[in-house]
């Protein structure tokens, strides 16, 4: 494993670990883009295509894009009004002289996109590797397999590059205002409902800091070109995988919640996998093609009182636990912050929407009630987005309060292939609420709202 697989992930794990903080906390860390406004914009009437190609720093990328005549269409479309996040020379894996078994970086996205099959069997499927494979064609004398190689190459580079694009223009004064965005790749296999796949935007003030999907770092802000804009991130974006494989990337964070899920067969609610066809057949996608998962944090588990812990993953406790964590899944709908897609109108909004403007007043507030895979136990869902009103330098900074069943929410915002993923340090009570008490944060050592569960818990789990 090499440094920059390590990097991410730490980073992640950090980040997920830590307990729910009282969400005055976050105001800091959000938004401040520093440097901000010193290069005033020059007037460019290059397009994003043209500006990547004269820009030696980019050469390899822009190879990889010559492979797709709609990717350089878009690009290059003096109409567009785009933006593309794009990867330079230097986040791009290096060529092996052979291919040694250690050769696992980028492994997360080998399983994120497109099932591998015919002639594309052994294409990579993230952009950095892709890229290698890109620059070995070179070697590979002129010939009808390479052309299929070629074109097949092609077609994978576009899917992933439509995840680099967003379909309006954002310069990094306007990405920070949100926390999801909708990218340009739309997968045909009913992930999202048909909605394109959406990427989540992290801001930091110190270090000023402009994050990606919590592990890819804009380095360079801002490139403006005449049908949009530019900014170049450290290493590639990956199309989100599954909100089920993607607790696999933290799982000193999730195994709990993985394991239980497996335990009670629940993994088709939160997964989606492929299946390949049989004699040759055409396979297809099988599992949630859209859905929300509050998953709680393993700390979450470990929290609980230790006779119901043992109870739940007990075979006594198996029903118990798999209603339990049918309230935690929201089906048929995507719920970001900022972001609400309904697939079959089953969330509720909430009515006295007006009635209760708090005397400082947020960008957007609104309440949700959600329905669960548990019929009849439904979730509250509060959401603020705020503009912090501290005076720092620097552009606007904001910030959103998420909560559900009047806990607060975080990290939050997690795009998936077939949804979205909210992170919780606390299980939740489908009695629908917990003890009014605001001394209780995440990292108490015993999860006060479950201390009475015998009183309630197994006749609950009995009932149909
Ligand atoms: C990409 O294609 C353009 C137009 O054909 C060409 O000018 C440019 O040199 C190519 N760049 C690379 C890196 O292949
Ligand atoms: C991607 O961009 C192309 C060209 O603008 C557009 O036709 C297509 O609808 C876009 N797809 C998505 C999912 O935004
Ligand atoms: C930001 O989110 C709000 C609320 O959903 C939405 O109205 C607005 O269009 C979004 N802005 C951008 C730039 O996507
Ligand atoms: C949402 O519900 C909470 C708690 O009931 C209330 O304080 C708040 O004003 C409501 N917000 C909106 C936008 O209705
Ligand atoms: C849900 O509520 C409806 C109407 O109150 C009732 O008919 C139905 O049996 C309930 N379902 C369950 C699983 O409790």
């Amino acid at each position: 494993m090499r440094i920059h697989n390590l990097v991410p992930l730490l980073c992640v794990g950090g980040a997920y670990a830590l307990p729910t903080l009282p969400w005055l906390a976050q105001i800091p860390v959000e938004g401040l883009v520093r440097c901000w406004g010193m290069f005033a914009p020059l007037s460019e009437d290059r397009t994003v295509y043209q500006v990547l190609k004269d820009d030696e720093r980019y050469s390899r990328l822009v190879k990889a894009i010559n492979l797709s005549n709609r990717v350089i269409d878009l690009l290059d479309d003096p109409a567009a009004s785009i933006t593309f996040f794009a990867v330079p020379n230097t986040g791009i894996p290096h060529r092996q002289p052979s291919h040694g078994d250690d050769d696992d970086d980028y492994q997360l996205g080998s399983t994120s996109l497109a099932p591998k099959r015919g002639d594309e069997r052994d294409v990579a499927h993230d952009l950095g590797h892709l890229i290698l494979q890109v620059e070995e064609l070179d070697d590979i004398p002129e010939s009808r397999d390479k052309d299929h190689r070629k074109e097949a190459l092609g077609r994978i580079i576009r899917g992933i590059l439509a995840y680099h694009i967003l379909p309006e223009k954002l310069d990094s004064a306007a990405l920070v205002q949100n926390s999801t965005y909708a990218t340009n790749l739309t997968l045909k296999d009913g992930s999202m409902d048909y909605q394109p796949l959406r990427l989540s935007v992290q801001s930091t003030t110190v270090p000023p800091r402009l994050r990606i999907n919590t592990v890819v770092d804009v380095i360079r802000r801002d490139i403006e070109a005449s049908n949009g804009v530019i900014h170049s991130i450290n290493i590639p974006l990956l199309p989100p995988p599954s909100l089920f494989s993607e607790m696999f990337v933290v799982p000193e964070v999730f195994s709990y919640v993985t394991s239980a899920i497996q335990r009670v067969d629940l993994t088709g609610a939160i997964d989606r996998w492929w299946i390949p066809g049989k004699d040759g057949g055409h396979g297809s996608f099988v599992g949630a093609e859209i859905t929300t998962f509050f998953a709680p944090t393993s700390g979450a588990f470990q929290r609980l009182p230790n006779k119901l812990r043992l109870f739940l993953f007990s075979p006594f406790g198996a029903k118990a636990l798999k209603k339990l964590l049918e309230y935690h899944v929201v089906p048929q709908v995507v719920l970001h912050t900022d972001y609400v897609h309904d697939a079959a109108c089953y969330a509720a909004f909430d009515d006295d929407w007006k009635a209760s403007i708090p005397v400082d007043p947020p960008l957007y507030a609104y309440n949700l009630t959600l329905p669960t895979l548990l019929d009849n136990y439904s979730l509250d869902v509060q959401v603020a987005r705020y503009k912090a009103k501290i005076p720092l330098p620097g552009p606007a900074r904001y910030f959103t309060r998420f909560m559900v069943n009047g806990r607060d929410v975080g990290p939050y915002d997690i795009p998936a292939r077939n949804g979205a993923l909210h992170v919780i340090t606390n299980l939740l009570d489908p009695r629908g609420h917990h003890k009014e008490d605001h001394k209780h944060y995440g990292h108490e050592s015993i999860d006060v709202d479950w201390e009475d569960w015998e009183e309630w818990l197994p006749q609950w789990a009995m009932q149909d």
